[in-house]
């Protein structure tokens, strides 16, 4: 079989699907070359993720490792979210298409995205270990989902059953 059972069941019972009001921190990216975003909303409470949500416009191994993830970093401190790999969420889905391994990627890193927003509104200083991604991903984003986003900013996000 083509997918896994978890990720058949994450993507048909997606966890934690929605928007957190008055999030602590938002994250947003998107893959220029498939189109697919990923929004994650995050809610923090000494240092301790509270609550996680997510909205995906995307693949179904996009929503399934939007999904994923946020089981695993709920109730995780700040430092394990940021530890998270896109391997991890892989491995946790048991496996994805070679093909498909960037939307567990994008999953990663709107997890960071929305800890880089946490920092920047609370006005920490950027652990050195996002301050790279910081630079890399989020400028790249900046100008791709602006685009994209005006585009979908009539049909709201979605999930999008685009999966085989
Ligand atoms: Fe691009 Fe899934 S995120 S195809």
């Amino acid at each position: 079989m083509l997918y896994s059972e978890k990720v058949m069941d994450h993507f048909e019972h997606p966890r934690n699907v929605g928007e957190i009001e008055n999030a602590d921190g938002v994250g947003e990216v998107g893959n220029p070359t498939c189109g697919d975003i990923m929004r994650i909303y995050l809610k923090i409470d000494n240092d301790i993720i509270t609550d996680v949500k997510f909205k995906t416009f995307g693949c179904g191994s996009a929503i399934a490792s939007s999904s994923m993830a946020t089981e695993l970093i709920k109730g995780k401190s700040i430092k394990e979210a940021l530890e998270l790999s896109n391997k991890a969420v892989v491995e946790a889905l048991d496996g994805l298409p070679s093909r498909k391994i960037h939307c567990s990627v994008l999953a990663e890193e709107a997890i960071k995205a929305a800890l880089v927003d946490y920092y920047e509104k609370n006005g920490l200083e950027l652990p050195p270990e996002i301050k790279d991604f910081y630079k890399k991903i989020i400028n790249i984003n900046n100008k791709i989902l602006r685009r994209i986003l005006t585009f979908l900013s009539h049909s709201r996000f979605q999930k999008c059953y685009t999966f085989l």
